[in-house]
């Protein structure tokens, strides 16, 4: 609980530290909600992105708990580490491309596409960059996910906001045309399982919109939220006294048995 309540502080005295002015974060106002005071302590007073930022906390705290950070703190808070020790971990796999960097990847990934076909492309022109970035071996990062089998509804909320407060953003209309023309182009390909965009393929342009153009800031505010998540689950975990975690061990000879049994089972398909 205590490290839930510091970490929009430390996060935006991290933000006014790197980006601004060094500047005092200044102080809570107990009338207003987290999202409020958190825009405040890191310099930003626009009400509609402190509704984003609403929706942006609420969205990326958790789903379920299989995810990198949410099971890395379960994980190392089984062994009784302190939450302080358990959270950090989690940071640690947040951190890595294929999970909380990937809003960042996702950027990076549209500014190359702008640099390359501009802004009046025709759809014709965004399937054909589609096909040759994915041709050269790369992905589409914030597509796919490893359990979603349809659309992200945490991607279909921040578009629902997109095309109420800002329809006509250029980065917006890309991410909106790509959500058109993508998952053809992967199912055509034939290698995902799941063609459809994730929360990550979103999130990167919203912030943009409203002028937080620090992406390598991203992750930090990934991060405060999931506490939420990884948190209250540390708190079930220790009331419920739950065992410390371990995969499962096997044997040799149950690796044999294992083997030998996906062996026939290949043989026989
Ligand atoms: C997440 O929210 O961490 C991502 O959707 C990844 C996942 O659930 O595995």
């Amino acid at each position: 609980m205590n490290l839930l309540a510091k970490l929009p502080t430390i996060a935006a005295t991290i933000y006014r530290h790197l980006y601004r002015d060094g500047s005092s974060v200044g102080v809570i106002d107990s009338n207003k909600d987290w999202s409020a005071n958190f825009c405040q302590m890191l310099g930003y007073d626009d009400p509609l992105f402190v509704e984003l930022m609403r929706l942006y906390l609420v969205i990326h705290s958790d789903h379920e708990g299989g995810n990198v950070s949410a099971h890395t703190s379960h994980l190392v808070g089984s062994a009784l580490s302190d939450p302080y020790l358990s959270f950090s971990a989690a940071m640690a796999g947040l951190a890595g491309p294929l999970h909380g960097l990937a809003n960042q990847e996702v950027l990076v990934f549209l500014t190359k596409l702008v640099g390359d076909i501009g802004h009046n492309y025709t759809e014709k022109q965004l399937r054909e960059w589609v096909w040759n970035h994915l041709k050269s071996g790369q992905v589409v990062p914030g597509y796919g996910h490893a359990v979603l089998r349809k659309t992200d509804p945490r991607y279909t909320c921040q578009r629902e906001f997109a095309l109420k407060h800002l329809p006509n953003d250029p980065l917006f209309k890309l991410v909106s045309n790509l959500y058109k023309i993508t998952p053809d182009v992967l199912l055509e390909q034939g290698k995902a399982k799941n063609p459809w965009p994730n929360v990550d393929a979103h999130s990167g342009v919203l912030l943009q919109h409203f002028g937080m153009t620090e992406m390598s800031y991203y992750t930090v505010l990934f991060g405060v939220s999931r506490a939420l998540g990884c948190l209250s689950q540390l708190i079930w975990a220790r009331g419920m006294g739950l065992p410390l975690e371990r995969p499962k061990s096997h044997s040799t000879e149950g690796l044999m048995k294992l083997a030998k049994a996906a062996k026939s089972s290949n043989t026989q398909q």
